[in-house]
């Protein structure tokens, strides 16, 4: 008998062929264009030896203990993976496979793009001009005037800030890099000296300085601060009221890591009373379901995008490409090429 794969998502006919073209695959696809209910998945995965995932389906405890004992590798088509529980599948040494690296470029200019909105005012200018009013007011000398990003006329330094320092946050420091800022500092778990390795990138780069520093200095010093750590319960809430009470009023949040990183309540009240001067925002706590009515979706100084930083045609391919070929490798040869490390 053939062996069974859920495909809790057609993730392109590109990567599906390579999924296809396994002969002695039986592959149960969800049949349509959104996440994979629970139901469904619930009701198909017993059986499973493999299993493609996307943000959209959950890959808990549970779910892996119906699948079965022959479950072997699950690949999801994104670099996070807080949406599988991790340790259920590592104490059943069942491997994961996942899509680093391929985004990082297309997350890197999509975070640039969100510190741009969010300190230009894109949102409230956009309001002004699609409310065919415009005309009312004009061109004006300080109208919808923000902050600039870099160092420039009448600002000497200019700080951007990192929570999390990984691929995604040294590739968005060179774009930044390259609109003046002056020092960057950023905040990781790792206790490794990265000293020399600061220096090199500052010397690279053409900054005054790459630190490493504590949270509190993070907040107090950042004029730009991006948020890229993974999601899950460490990274909870790191950004909340005290945080952002420490910010400068003149400072840009962007958000392209995960929605729980931010408390969403902690940044109404920081945008409402200027505690910051806005936030880009490509994730938000209880995403997708955000209503109408979501406090976030009515402050003139938060530019909020639908998940959508990677979402350029070559990445997507190419991490769709890499989730098939991650789980036709667990499963044919013993090798998933870019696996997540359960250890
Ligand atoms: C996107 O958020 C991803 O994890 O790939
Ligand atoms: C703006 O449009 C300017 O001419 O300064």
């Amino acid at each position: 008998s053939k062996t069974k794969i859920l495909v809790c998502r057609d993730i392109g006919d590109k990567s599906m062929a390579v999924l296809r073209a396994q002969e002695d695959w039986n592959l149960v696809i969800w049949p349509h264009d959104r996440p994979a209910d629970k139901e469904w998945v619930y009701a198909n995965a017993p059986g499973s030896v493999g299993m493609v995932v996307t943000l959209g389906e959950k890959v808990t405890e549970e779910l892996v203990a119906l699948t079965g004992p022959q479950l072997k590798v699950v690949s999801t088509m994104s670099v996070g993976v807080d949406h599988v529980e991790l340790p259920a599948l590592a104490s059943r040494h069942i491997r994961l496979g996942y899509t680093p690296d391929v985004l990082t470029d297309a997350v890197a200019d999509c975070s640039i793009m969100l510190a741009l909105m969010a300190s230009r005012n894109v949102t409230s200018s956009q309001t002004l001009l699609r409310s065919g009013t415009w005309g009312n007011l004009g061109w004006g000398p300080y109208l919808f005037c923000g902050p600039q990003i870099g160092a420039g006329p009448g600002k000497k330094e200019s700080t951007v800030g990192f929570l999390g320092f990984g691929r995604i946050s040294q590739a968005t420091l060179v774009r930044i890099a390259a609109f003046g800022v002056t020092r960057c500092v950023y905040y990781n778990s790792g206790r490794k000296d990265r000293s020399a390795e600061d220096q090199a990138l500052a010397d690279k780069l053409g900054l005054k300085e790459v630190k490493r520093v504590e949270l509190d200095e993070l907040a107090r010093s950042s004029d730009v601060l991006f948020t890229l750590v993974p999601g899950g319960k460490d990274t909870f809430h790191i950004v909340d009221e005290a945080f952002l009470r420490k910010m400068k009023p003149t400072s840009v949040l962007v958000n392209t890591g995960r929605g729980p990183i931010v408390d969403t309540q902690a940044l109404v009240k920081a945008l409402k009373e200027g505690w910051i001067w806005g936030a880009g925002l490509d994730v938000v706590e209880g995403e997708p379901n955000i209503p109408a009515d979501h406090p976030l979706l009515h402050e003139p100084r938060c530019a909020i995008i639908p998940h959508i930083a990677s979402a350029t045609i070559e990445t997507r391919e190419a991490m769709a490409m890499l989730c098939a070929t991650n789980l036709v490798g667990g499963l044919k040869e013993g090798k998933i090429g870019v696996e997540y490390d359960l250890s």
